[in-house]
């Protein structure tokens, strides 16, 4: 198995031992006309030749691989830098650049923008300013052309995730003379880079934001017992198996929806407990609103959704159509909700830091995944504490994800219910009152879970009379003052100071009023898992500023 991915500024690659090649060729181009096209006269074009017979010829060789050359000023500056793979020795890394200087003159012949990639170094010119601006795109990844056997996926994804967290966060704390770090798990070897110029965030990020191809188990069957005389076809749904189930077996599951099966009730329906013939354990959600979409299409929804499997998300396990009933069957989750551990003043007492922290930390992953990883990219729009749900060792589960793509909702209607009383705490400013959602509205939603479950109290900010502060206002006071540890859960005194003053930093940075200051998930997983950096200091939280104006 061996998978690169290579963006502007990071590459990640991993590969088995048994079939890492290296060959010296060129791997990828790209020439991009986004800042235009050059002449041959033009100023532009006397600076990049200067600019590619540096790096050519004049470059001299340094310990880490890293080179930037500027010429000319302003539309027509020629600006390019050169990185070289941080396990090859200068004399490779000189000439590889050498022939990259060639090679993308002749395949990108009057672009003002190109970049090409080799094994063992890449470069790339812009008119745009390059230093320490991180860019995802143009990007590519490379699939595996040799079959390699994995036995077990889930462990090899567990493997690989363990040993990028590793990398990450060792690559991303290097100084600026190396962003790079390599290192060998279980047969799994990885190799990470960013270019030295970006700080640790953009870095861990950059890295954070590959959408990883994982193994995949080969094509699974989709049964389709809508027509029982059609045979049973084939569809190719990659790492998931997609069942659709009769209405019959989920009613005699549920014991006919008694109300004693009932979980609860969400924004969308009821949702019970249900127990197979074959003793397995499922959730179904009975949804309850209208939606103006067609079976074939919520059957689509369905499958994509099914395909979104982490250990932080509930599994979507299959469906289920009756006449006017749609049904979505997930897997049970024993421990039930967050809320119902984190705000009962008996049961919270099972909350001790350790497993707060690894809640925190879980919730970050899963909804990186929704984010990032997921192809997809779902955005989750009500995140909140009844949402996570908890397994056996109290590992959060994130639900009620995609449910915007599998109920429909006209405009008006959302936009009525959104009024309508399904506003919480959670909601950051600019959805709740302009109904913009973004990722980075998610992001205001998982800090307000950080600071109730920091806090062990709920942000209930609305419905507070004068004197009653919010739970964000109350968080930023304590911090700016120097005092946030009395903002921390009094039942938390034993748990690590460090982690818990990372936290409160973490939560006010993703609650910030300024949609562009938060980060994004990407970010706060590494802020999670790499302590040495050094985070950016939070402006005033969204209610904070509006309680003072
Ligand atoms: C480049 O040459 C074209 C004609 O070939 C001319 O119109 C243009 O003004 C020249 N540009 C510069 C910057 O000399
Ligand atoms: C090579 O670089 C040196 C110092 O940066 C400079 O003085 C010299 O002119 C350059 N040579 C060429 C051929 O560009
Ligand atoms: C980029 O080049 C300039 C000029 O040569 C140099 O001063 C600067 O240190 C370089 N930056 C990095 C990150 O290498
Ligand atoms: C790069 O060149 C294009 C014209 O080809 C110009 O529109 C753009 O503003 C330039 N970019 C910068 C950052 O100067
Ligand atoms: C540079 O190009 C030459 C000729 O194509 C090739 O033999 C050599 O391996 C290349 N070197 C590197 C480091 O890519
Ligand atoms: C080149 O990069 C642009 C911008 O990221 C992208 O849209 C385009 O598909 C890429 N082209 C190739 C051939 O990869
Ligand atoms: C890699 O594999 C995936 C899934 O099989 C496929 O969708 C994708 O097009 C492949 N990419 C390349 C570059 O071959
Ligand atoms: C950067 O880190 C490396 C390895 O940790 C170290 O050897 C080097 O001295 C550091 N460089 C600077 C400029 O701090
Ligand atoms: C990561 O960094 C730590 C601390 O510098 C070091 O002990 C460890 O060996 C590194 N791990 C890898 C896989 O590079
Ligand atoms: C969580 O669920 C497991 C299995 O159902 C159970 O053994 C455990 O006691 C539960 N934990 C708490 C804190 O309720």
């Amino acid at each position: 198995m061996v998978s690169l991915q290579f963006s502007m500024s990071c590459l990640i690659t991993f590969t088995f031992l048994v079939t890492l090649t290296a060959a010296q060729k060129v791997v990828h181009h790209n020439c991009s006309d986004i800042s235009g096209s050059f002449t041959r006269n033009s100023t532009y074009n006397a600076n990049l030749n200067r600019l590619l017979s540096t790096f050519s010829s004049n470059i001299s060789a340094n310990d880490y691989g890293f080179y930037n050359i500027s010429y000319g000023q302003g539309p027509d500056a020629a600006n390019g830098i050169a990185l070289c793979r941080g396990d090859v020795n200068s004399d490779v890394c000189l000439r590889c650049i050498k022939n990259a200087t060639t090679e993308l003159r002749n395949r990108c012949s009057n672009e003002k923008e190109a970049i090409i990639w080799y094994d063992y170094c890449m470069l790339r010119y812009t008119n745009r300013s390059i230093m320490g601006v991180m860019q995802l795109g143009p990007y590519f990844v490379m699939n595996n052309t040799n079959n390699v056997m994995v036995t077990d996926g889930d462990a090899f994804n567990q493997a690989l995730s363990a040993l990028l967290d590793i990398l990450i966060s060792n690559a991303s704390s290097g100084n600026a003379s190396g962003k790079f770090a390599t290192g060998t798990l279980q047969k799994i070897k990885a190799l990470v880079q960013c270019t030295p110029d970006l700080t640790a965030i953009q870095c861990g990020s950059c890295l954070y934001h590959c959408v990883f191809s994982r193994v995949r188990k080969s094509n699974v069957k989709l049964e389709t017992n809508h027509e029982p005389n059609e045979p049973v076809e084939d569809h190719e749904i990659s790492s998931a198996e997609c069942i659709q189930y009769d209405f019959s077996i989920i009613r005699d599951a549920t014991n006919d929806f008694s109300d004693a099966n009932k979980l609860g009730q969400g924004g969308f329906g009821a949702v019970y407990k249900g127990k197979l013939s074959s003793g397995e354990l499922i959730a179904v959600k009975r949804i309850a609103t209208e939606s103006g979409q067609g079976d074939v299409e919520f059957i689509n929804e369905v499958q994509l959704m099914a395909q979104l499997q982490h250990r932080n998300l509930v599994r979507l396990l299959g469906f289920c159509l009756e006449g006017n009933e749609r049904l979505l069957v997930y897997e049970f989750v024993p421990n039930a909700s967050l809320d119902q551990f984190l705000f009962d003043p008996v049961k919270c007492a099972n909350l001790d830091w350790e497993k707060r922290y690894k809640i925190i930390a879980g919730i970050a992953r899963g909804l990186l995944y929704l984010h990032e990883d997921s192809r997809l990219r779902i955005i989750h729009r009500n995140l909140k504490a009844s949402n996570v749900l908890l397994d056996a060792e109290m590992n959060p589960k994130i639900s009620d994800f995609g449910m915007a793509r599998l109920c429909p909702l006209d405009q008006t209607q959302s936009a009525t219910s959104r009024i309508a009383g399904t506003y919480t705490g959670y909601m950051a400013p600019e959805y709740a009152m302009q109904g913009h959602f973004s990722a980075k509205s998610d992001v205001f939603s998982y800090g307000v879970l950080v600071l109730e479950l920091l806090s062990g109290r709920e942000n209930n900010a609305f419905d507070n009379g004068e004197n009653v502060e919010d739970l964000l206002s109350y968080a930023w006071r304590n911090w700016k003052d120097g005092t946030a540890m009395d903002f921390v859960d009094d039942r938390l005194k034993d748990g690590s100071k460090d982690e818990q003053m990372r936290c409160i930093h973490i939560g006010l940075l993703c609650v910030q009023e300024d949609v562009a200051q938060r980060p994004n998930m990407a970010s706060v997983v590494v802020m999670l898992t790499s302590h040495s950096i050094t985070l950016p200091l939070p402006s005033p939280s969204a209610i904070f500023m509006n309680n003072n104006t």
